[in-house]
């Protein structure tokens, strides 16, 4: 199911990329309004880098292991802490993938973005809103049976939800369950969750999942309030994608989260995926001016997913990489400018591992590790050359532990 998603979206972004073949990047007004803003020099802070992990790759792979403990801070575990990953079966938790990515994470000094308590997609086969329809493909209500105490009767029950849906008191148990058991098991070790994953929709309405269609519309406050109450020290996200430029989805998020914050539900940031295109970037500006919007309420934002697709037909390579540093480079530009942006994540450490698959070549390093023009165009945008920042950031890949570099003036501070 996940990786059908995967492939539409691969499909889409490809079909994108040959359909604006021809379209310039941002239009010219924006990229004015980003260069006037370059011409201020940003003050050098120093944003922690994250890259999502594959357990698989990380054992057998040395130069991806290697990579990612030269070059990123944080890891989000690519699928390992997904509900299909954690509970294959109801009731029944498999922490052993997870654990491992925590051990590595820990032995490293890495920290650790959560990713994801409740989501639609990646759902254990149990749970899959197997969506039974009437003649015309509406969705039929689900048919309410009562529970009842004999195992047997318990089969013909997971049968019956399996055709035909889930009662609402019974998925919010097991919302709750997934909720309360997977944060106190990894409670201290990850601080960060990203407690709903992609509730929007294209329209800015609700998306649909089991979730929202089971539980209702309140499921996303009652899943971020189980999650304070199962770890109160860990911060709770939203995560979407497609919400980093001005539009119904991102406003559709935003009155999401102005909600929630005006009563009081606990939510502490917004992850922005930034999944993204060459040919469909949010330049600086209108990244910036997206991170502020959720700022002012008080909320922290995170780059979570990043990778900019370079598949273009008749494109030279040299100019797809310029695009991608520029895509880049304006996303890590926005994050360093606003205090609130807290962290910036890659959807993976090189080209040769990413779901978007080799030939879309959307990270930092290419399918050889080499450095590409986008990882000198995000190194520059969190420390620009010749300032401490870059100073420090350097001494801590060469080996000479970050901080200990020695800065004249202002003192650049880690989050
Ligand atoms: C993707 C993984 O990268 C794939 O390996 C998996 O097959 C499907 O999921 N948005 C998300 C991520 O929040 O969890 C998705 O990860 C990519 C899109």
């Amino acid at each position: 199911m996940v990786g059908r998603a995967g492939v539409r979206r691969s499909i889409a972004v490809t079909a994108l990329a040959v359909l604006c073949a021809a379209l310039p990047g941002p239009a010219p007004a924006q990229a004015q309004s980003s260069a006037k803003k370059r011409a201020v020099e940003p003050k050098p802070r120093v944003v922690p880098q994250g890259s999502a992990v594959r357990l698989p790759t990380l054992r057998s792979d040395r130069r991806y292991r290697d990579t990612f403990l030269r070059e990123f801070d944080a890891l989000t575990p690519e699928n390992e802490m997904k509900m299909a990953a954690l509970q294959p079966r109801r009731g029944q938790y498999d922490f052993s993938a997870a654990d491992e990515l925590v051990r590595f994470a820990r032995r490293h000094g890495k920290a650790i973005h959560g990713h994801t308590l409740i989501w639609g997609l990646s759902l254990p086969f149990w749970l899959i809103d197997h969506g039974a329809t009437d003649k015309l493909g509406l969705p039929l209500p689900p048919i309410v049976l009562p529970t009842l105490p004999h195992p047997l009767g318990r089969v013909l029950s997971d049968t019956a939800t399996l055709l035909t849906g889930w009662r609402r008191d019974e998925l919010l148990a097991i919302m709750e369950d997934h909720i309360r058991t997977v944060m106190r098991h990894f409670a201290g070790d990850v601080t960060v969750w990203d407690v709903v994953n992609e509730p929007i929709a294209d329209d800015g309405s609700l998306a649909q999942s089991a979730w929202h269609r089971f539980i209702g519309p309140d499921y996303i406050e009652l899943a971020l309030r189980a999650a304070r109450a199962a770890d109160p020290k860990a911060k709770l996200f939203i995560n979407d994608f497609a919400v980093e430029a001005p539009g119904r989805k991102l406003d559709g998020l935003v009155r999401l989260a102005r909600d929630l914050v005006d009563r009081g539900v606990p939510l502490d940031g917004i992850g922005l995926q930034a999944h993204t295109h060459i040919l469909g970037y949010a330049d600086e500006a209108t990244l910036t001016s997206t991170m502020r919007r959720f700022e002012r309420m008080g909320l922290e934002v995170q780059i979570t997913e990043m990778d900019v697709g370079t598949s273009v037909l008749g494109l030279a390579r040299n100019e797809r990489l310029r695009r991608q540093a520029l895509a880049y480079g304006a996303a890590a530009r926005a994050c360093n400018a606003v205090k609130a942006c807290t962290r910036f994540t890659t959807w993976g450490v090189s080209d040769a591992v990413s779901w978007l698959g080799v030939g879309e070549a959307g990270l930092l390093f290419d399918r050889s590790y080499r450095a590409k023009p986008a990882y000198t165009a995000v190194r520059e945008a969190f420390a620009p050359r010749g300032s401490c920042a870059a100073r420090q950031a350097l001494g801590k890949r060469r080996g000479a532990g970050g901080d200990s570099v020695p800065c004249a003036g202002r003192r650049v501070t880690r989050r």
